[in-house]
């Protein structure tokens, strides 16, 4: 006799995942429009637009917890807002164009992200800075640490991938705040890659095997701290976070969205994204990572990244869509 295991709202369900990339695609197509016309906003706004229309479509009962800011300060994908056509409970993080500098001056790695997990499993995240440190899988646990100095992460890595640090690449945004990190992991022998914008794709870069990323080092944003998190649990990378506070304003704000817990602690990866997580990436400008949109014949081509926690599958779906038919 054969049992039949049928759980109707579980959350990794495969064809879910596959849903989630058309959000990601329907987004990148539409800021694709505006890539390299200097105009980051209207990139935003035609992604967040987009994105916002394809979810309708989705068979879930979703919470934006990561998104456009608060209910009065953004029109579409604010936290709270329901998204949707009806389903289980899931915690939405969404950043419908991330790096929209590099989208606005056709720069590589401007992406569309979603990551999906059961009500409940991200952090709650300000629009405030956090300070992230991420490595691949397959390393020993905790071989790196946000409270180590840059010199004893680079040693503890090297040692661990059993190579000289001179072989290591640290990876962390172009940034004045970031000049001490800089010069230190370079006279540790470690070389710097700097990045313009665009710190998810770094994460997920250090996570990678064919990656020249070894480590991705630095402050960048919260929201963004959530959704690379949700992309290292998927290639079961490691990474720590902790926010980082500018005045008493934005640690009250900190509080209220996660009530009860220390806002300025170190979060370990399941503080920021826990249980069974999907994540959906598309490129709009093309990168290391994706190939950014492309037009062939009368046929538009997305390249996109779609991963689950559950299983580590890693997929890179190529869709290539026919817009003569088809409507969002
Ligand atoms: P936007 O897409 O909102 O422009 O963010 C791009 C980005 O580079 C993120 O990847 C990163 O986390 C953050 O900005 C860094 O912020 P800042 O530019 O203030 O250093």
């Amino acid at each position: 006799m054969t049992t039949t295991r049928h759980n109707p709202y579980q959350v990794t369900d495969r064809n879910l995942a596959l849903e989630l990339v058309r959000v990601t695609e329907a987004a990148a197509v539409a800021a694709s429009a505006w890539t390299g016309r200097g105009l980051k906003n209207e990139a935003d706004g035609a992604a967040v637009e987009a994105m916002r229309r394809a979810f309708d479509t989705v068979a879930i009962d979703g919470t934006v917890v990561i998104g456009e800011g608060e209910m009065d300060e953004a029109p579409m994908l604010f936290i709270g807002e329901k998204v949707g056509s009806g389903g289980p409970g899931m915690d939405i993080a969404v950043d419908p164009l991330e790096g929209t500098n590099l989208c606005a001056k056709n720069l590589p790695n401007a992406l569309t992200v979603v990551a999906l997990a059961e009500s409940g499993n991200f952090l709650h995240a300000p629009d405030i800075y956090m300070d992230k440190i991420v490595v691949g899988p397959y390393l020993p646990e905790g071989v790196v640490d946000l409270d180590s100095t840059i010199e004893a992460n680079l040693k503890s890595l090297a040692q661990a991938k059993k190579c000289a640090v001179s072989d290591l690449m640290l990876c962390t945004l172009d940034r004045e705040r970031h000049e001490e990190l800089i010069a230190r992991a370079r006279a540790a022998g470690a070389r710097v890659t700097l990045l313009s914008d665009g710190d998810v794709a770094a994460a997920i870069a250090a996570c990678l095997d064919d990656s020249e990323i070894d480590i991705y080092v630095g402050s960048g944003g919260a929201p963004e701290g959530v959704l690379a998190a949700a992309a290292v649990r998927c290639v079961h990378g490691q990474m720590q976070g902790r926010l980082l506070f500018e005045d008493d304003d934005q640690v009250a704000r900190a509080r209220k969205m996660n009530p009860g817990a220390d806002p300025s602690r170190k979060l370990a990866l399941e503080d920021m994204a826990r249980g069974d997580v999907l994540f959906s990436a598309t490129g709009v400008t093309g990168g290391a990572l994706l190939h950014g949109i492309r037009r062939s014949g009368i046929r538009t081509v997305t390249h996109s990244l779609v991963m689950r926690s559950k299983s580590g599958t890693i997929r890179f779906v190529e869709g290539h869509h026919d817009y003569q038919t088809k409507t969002w």
